[in-house]
């Protein structure tokens, strides 16, 4: 593999790239590729004069407390249980240390750089200084070169294989940039796009539906008669229908202006005020006119450009319960991010909550996020760092194949996901719609790649669902001929709970009982090639809810929808309500939830799914046992029951 790439970069240039660079003495390889990313071909050397704004990421220390400080504040049984750290303190504590800063400031003005081109950022955990392509390549070690892209039909600047760094600064530094990141564009062009790259390709989150109906009058009648009558929600399924399944009796909320909850939406995914009210007009009357408050994103735009079923369904579905299931007097927040032209990945909404993530580990990565500033000048010239606030409550109805990205991608995306729950912040993910495959159905062939059909027989998890810092929620169905009890929601093809087993994140504590009973008890009848059935990977989902028929009012109609995007609002207000009865009583908000929900004093306020199996990659997935099980998760919620677990902890 390695092999064949440098050849062909050898070719293509007519110089050899493979060779050993002539390293300065006492330097040492700092990082290193095997091969170019794909679509990228190189041109020529870089000219000498470019000035590059070179950026030297400190190491961050505490990086590997992660896990220990969330426990701290989000195990019930612990003694800071709900001492929610505060933004400035998580700055702090993952700020470079002075030692670091002098080092490879020293180094820089020892290396000929004047000490006013030398700068530190105000986070702490970056050095700036513009320097030449000459000066970089004699720092570095490294040689750079223009590499042309022919996706996006724009040039790049970036380093061939490897660059070095003197053994005693190597220690302090996290990474160097531009080198071999592929982010330093010199131009770029082209047509304006109709999805947003990475939210149309990468980031799924629309859900299926089935053709248009009306809503019954069956589901919309009180809930004595709708309980009489409950095999009609497993026809259509209200808001009505969730309160009596979940034991969500009308909760009034007693300070709302205290408690948060966001729903994040990726442009061009946009709802329609008028569905809105539709929606309210039948289901939660008092609502009509509402609207969720708009915090835009990197140029966010509830727009109404495009305005298809694909456009409208996901917001329309997420905010049409949300906001009927909090009620009328608690606000719900829509983050809205992304312009028209460059969409939005997960990673501009984390810029925007917390500043300090911006630059966090390289910041953004150019592969796998969007860029801002919008090259496009039509496009927002912004870049949103910590401009939002912190909600309580964050629900996400996306996901997208771990295997798609680099392991420090993803950690570095999960790390911040522990910070947010440090901070108090409940992080909702839905699993997806696949079952056992990830987005589009995509399994895994035995080198690791994505693709679909008989050639990809291993299971493809789903990110950020995997993450053991984030709560994923799976889908359930009402069984038909048994009403009162719920399945794991698998219509083929509108969705398939989805669930399985990390192939990056190991094992956290909170689940290592769960997990392994589950694997000891039932074991799957797959062998351990098709997935990490080793007990030692975080499993997926947590919890879940019903994900099957959602009467929903898009673009001017009702449609029946499906999926994981459909179960992950729905928990999201319920646990609204809980965090509103927290704060009344003057306690914290349950921030972090994973570590409480697994403890076992909380499983009788969980319905748990031991029916259906979450089918996917030709086969018929896991299946939902007593307990947990990557199906389903810990089951459903009595939220009820939960309110009054959650009160009790301190
Ligand atoms: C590098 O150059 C840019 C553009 O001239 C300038 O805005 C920036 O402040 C410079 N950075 C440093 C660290 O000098
Ligand atoms: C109860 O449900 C039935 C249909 O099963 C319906 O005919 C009746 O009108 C409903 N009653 C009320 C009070 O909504
Ligand atoms: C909800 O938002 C509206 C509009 O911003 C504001 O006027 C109102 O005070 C908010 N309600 C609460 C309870 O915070
Ligand atoms: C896996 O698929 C990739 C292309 O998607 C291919 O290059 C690779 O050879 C495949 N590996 C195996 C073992 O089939
Ligand atoms: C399974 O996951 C664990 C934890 O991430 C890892 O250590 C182990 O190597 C994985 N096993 C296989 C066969 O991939
Ligand atoms: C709610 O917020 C107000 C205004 O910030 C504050 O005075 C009050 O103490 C808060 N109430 C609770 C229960 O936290
Ligand atoms: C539905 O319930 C019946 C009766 O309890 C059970 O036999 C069947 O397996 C359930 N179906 C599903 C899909 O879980
Ligand atoms: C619903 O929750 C309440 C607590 O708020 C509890 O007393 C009641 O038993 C629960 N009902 C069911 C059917 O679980």
């Amino acid at each position: 593999m390695y092999l064949a790439s440098c050849l062909l970069t050898t070719l293509a240039l007519g110089l050899s790239l493979c060779g050993a660079f002539p390293a300065p003495s006492r330097h040492v390889v700092h990082e290193a590729r095997a091969t170019i990313p794909t679509g990228w071909s190189p041109m020529r050397r870089a000219d000498p004069d470019i000035v590059l704004p070179l950026r030297i990421g400190l190491m961050q220390p505490n990086i590997h407390k992660v896990e220990e400080y969330l426990m701290e504040v989000s195990h019930p049984q612990s003694p800071g249980y709900g001492n929610h750290w505060t933004p400035a303190r998580v700055v702090q504590t993952f700020r470079a240390s002075k030692e670091a800063i002098d080092t490879v400031r020293s180094w820089l003005l020892t290396s000929g750089l004047g000490a006013d081109r030398v700068r530190v950022s105000n986070s702490g955990t970056w050095i700036h200084v513009n320097v030449t392509v000459e000066e970089a390549e004699e720092l570095l070690g490294t040689e750079y070169y223009i590499y042309y892209g022919e996706e996006t039909d724009s040039e790049v600047i970036a380093c061939a294989h490897r660059y070095h760094l003197p053994e005693y600064v190597s220690e302090y530094v996290e990474l160097v940039a531009p080198t071999l990141q592929f982010d330093f564009t010199r131009r770029r062009r082209g047509p304006e796009k109709r999805n947003g790259i990475s939210t149309g390709s990468l980031w799924g989150g629309m859900p299926s539906y089935s053709s248009p109906i009306s809503p019954s009058p069956h589901v919309n009648g009180p809930l004595a008669n709708l309980s009489a009558q409950l095999s009609a929600c497993s026809d259509q399924l209200t808001p009505n229908c969730l309160r009596l399944l979940y034991n969500f009796t009308e909760y009034v909320p007693q300070v709302p202006g205290n408690n948060s909850i966001a729903i994040v939406e990726f442009t061009p995914n946009a709802y329609r005020p008028s569905d809105l009210d539709l929606f309210f007009a039948n289901f939660s009357p008092s609502q009509v006119g509402e609207r969720p408050i708009l915090e835009s994103i990197d140029g966010g735009v509830v727009q109404t450009t495009y305005a298809t079923y694909d456009d409208n369904v996901e917001s329309d579905l997420d905010l049409e319960y949300a906001m009927t299931l909090v009620g009328s007097t608690q606000n719900v927040t829509l983050l809205q991010a992304g312009d028209l032209y460059e969409g939005a990945t997960p990673d501009n909404v984390l810029d925007a909550l917390d500043a300090s993530y911006c630059t966090y580990e390289g910041g953004d990565s150019p592969e796998y996020d969007v860029t801002y500033p919008d090259p496009n000048p039509a496009g927002y010239q912004g870049h949103d760092c910590g401009t939002v606030s912190l909600p309580n409550v964050l629900s996400f109805s996306f996901s997208s194949p771990e295997a798609y990205y680099t392991p420090a991608y993803l950690e570095r995306m999960c790390n911040e996901f522990a910070k947010l729950g440090m901070m108090g912040v409940t992080v909702l993910w839905s699993t997806g719609d696949y079952g056992v495959a990830a987005l589009g159905g995509q399994c895994l062939n035995s080198t690791g790649s994505l693709g679909t059909g008989s050639g990809y027989p291993i299971f493809g998890p789903s990110f950020p669902a995997t993450c053991p810092y984030v709560t994923s929620v799976g889908a359930t169905e009402i069984n038909t001929s048994s009403p009162a009890q719920e399945s794991a929601a698998y219509v083929s093809p509108q969705v398939s709970s989805g669930g399985g087993f990390s192939n990056v994140f190991a094992l956290p504590s909170y689940q290592k009982s769960a997990v392994q009973d589950y694997l000891t008890n039932y074991p799957p009848p797959y062998p351990a090639s098709l997935y990490n059935s080793s007990g030692n990977s975080r499993g997926y989902p947590d919890l879940s809810a019903n994900g099957v028929r959602y009467i929903t009012a898009v673009d001017g109609g009702w449609l029946q929808v499906y999926g994981t995007s459909a179960s992950t609002p729905v928990v999201a207000a319920f646990l609204t309500t809980i965090n509103d009865a927290r704060i009344a009583a003057g306690k914290s908000t349950i921030g972090f939830i994973n570590p409480t929900i697994y403890s076992s004093s909380f499983q009788v306020a969980f319905n748990d799914i031991t029916d259906g199996s979450n089918p996917g990659c030709d086969t018929d997935g896991f299946f939902a046992e007593p307990g947990w099980d990557p199906v389903t998760g810990i089951g459903t919620p009595n939220v009820g029951m939960l309110r009054d677990l959650w009160l009790a902890l301190s």
